[in-house]
């Protein structure tokens, strides 16, 4: 398993480019499940997820041919409409092709996702969703038997609670219902009002995307499209962090400022002077003096829980005590303790994480637990004294593309053992 090995103390600067957002590729491709005419997406990160998201792709009958960032799709026919636990397992994301292969071939078998790190995580809203859409569905061997032979209708749907797959996988399943969807409690993330771009240029009627209801009416057939996906807010995000948390002077190219308001906003209250020197650019310089600043998760337009990790890290480097709430996931702070490890302050009280400092980390052997996590001990491995080996880092390989080239770029001492 690969590690990475990193000396910390060097202040990053330079430009580090942003990729494509693997939460706005993941949805993209399995929307490809909707038509039989070729879709080219433009912008596809290469990410451990999204290579998963293909292999099931072809599996369920899509042909793909991907040249760099630009990858082709073509479903003539649905050979197998079936999510099978292998993959499901290692990639939750995988249940986002429920939706399509109903709505397309009357028929899907998913495997439901299991237990997650950072929570429950389960799929009902994604269920009682399209039940609502008129499928039969039920559940037997661990798995999800979704029916709908004559075929989805429209339907006005509520979601207790704001979900992001929720809302795309039903947002795909209305394109091709007869009759109107309206979504209501709708999540507002980019990556939905990406995925609506693409469907509507693939032949879809949606209006409201990015707002908190959206109305769908249903089409007979989607046709082909060639589609950008948008930047990945998450990854830039990190950057900026860890620009901050190493006082130095980075720029974030390539990204949507627009999509970091939160984060931006939340740096600036700590003393961080963040700038924006053109569109699709951000300037991070480490202030002098880094100040505390309290932080609750949101959902999109608030404070996104895929930084809350980063932003625990950057705390335990600030004057003063940080009150962390993290109100998405019920089991996300598992970085604390290795961050704890390498000497910072956090204590932990049910959702919320109390950091004091500054506290000067020490290098250290940690383990990354998930995604966001792995990152966060990246940039805590950064400014501490000396080696920190951060075993496990398949973890990051999920959702950053050779982050620790891009970080080394910028002057990270940051090795990867294979
Ligand atoms: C998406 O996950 C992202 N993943 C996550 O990013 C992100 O953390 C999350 O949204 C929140 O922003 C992708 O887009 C592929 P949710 P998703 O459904 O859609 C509960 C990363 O690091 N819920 O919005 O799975 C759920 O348990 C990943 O890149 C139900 O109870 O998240 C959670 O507490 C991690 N029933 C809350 O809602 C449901 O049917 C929000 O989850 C669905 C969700």
């Amino acid at each position: 398993m690969d590690r990475f090995v990193i000396n910390g103390g060097a202040a990053l600067s330079g430009e580090v480019p942003t990729g494509g957002s693997k939460n706005a590729a993941l949805p993209a491709l399995a929307a490809a499940l909707l038509t039989e005419e070729p879709v080219t997406l433009n912008r596809i990160p290469h990410v451990r997820d999204i290579r998963t998201m293909q292999r099931l792709l072809v599996d369920i009958g899509a042909k793909i041919d991907a040249d760099g960032e630009t990858v082709r799709l073509s479903t003539p026919e649905i050979v197998c409409p079936e999510a099978p636990y292998e993959l499901v397992k290692t990639m939750r994301a995988s249940s986002l092709v429920l939706g399509p292969l109903v709505a397309r071939s009357g028929r899907a078998r998913v495997s439901l996702p299991g237990g997650c790190a950072i929570g429950a995580r389960p799929i009902n809203l994604h269920i009682s969703g399209l039940e609502q859409l008129g499928a039969r569905i039920s559940q037997a061997h661990g798995y999800i038997e979704a029916e709908a032979p004559e075929g989805l209708h429209g339907a006005t749907v509520q979601f207790d609670r704001i979900t992001v797959t929720g809302t795309e996988d039903l947002m795909m399943a209305a394109a091709l219902a007869k009759g109107e969807t309206i979504l209501h409690n709708a999540a507002r993330e980019p990556e939905v009002a990406d995925l609506a771009e693409l469907l509507i240029a693939m032949g879809a009627r949606i209006e409201g995307a990015g707002t908190s209801t959206i109305r769908i009416e249903g089409v007979d057939k989607l046709g082909g499209a060639d589609h950008t996906i948008i930047p990945d807010r998450i990854e830039a995000g990190t950057f900026l962090i860890a620009g901050a948390i190493t006082s130095g002077d980075l720029t974030v190219t390539g990204c949507e400022p627009e999509h970091l308001g939160a984060l931006v906003s939340k740096l600036q209250q700590t003393g961080v002077d963040v700038t924006q020197p053109g569109a699709t650019t951000l300037r991070v310089r480490g202030g002098s003096t880094l100040r505390s600043a309290d932080m609750t998760t949101e959902e999109y337009p608030g404070f996104a829980t895929d930084l809350q990790a980063q932003y625990m890290a950057l705390m335990t480097q600030a004057e003063g005590i940080a009150l962390i709430v993290e109100t998405i996931f019920e089991n996300r702070f598992m970085h604390a303790l290795e961050l704890a490890r390498m000497g910072a302050n956090i204590r932990l009280d049910g959702k919320q994480a109390i950091v004091a400092g500054p506290r000067e980390l020490t290098g250290a052997g940690v383990i990354a637990s998930d995604l966001r996590a792995s990152a966060s001990l990246v940039l805590a491995a950064l400014v501490a004294r000396g080696e920190t080996v951060i075993d496990r880092v398949y973890h990051i390989d999920r959702g950053y593309e050779r982050i620790e080239a891009k970080l080394a770029r910028v002057g990270a001492k940051i090795q990867r053992l294979e």
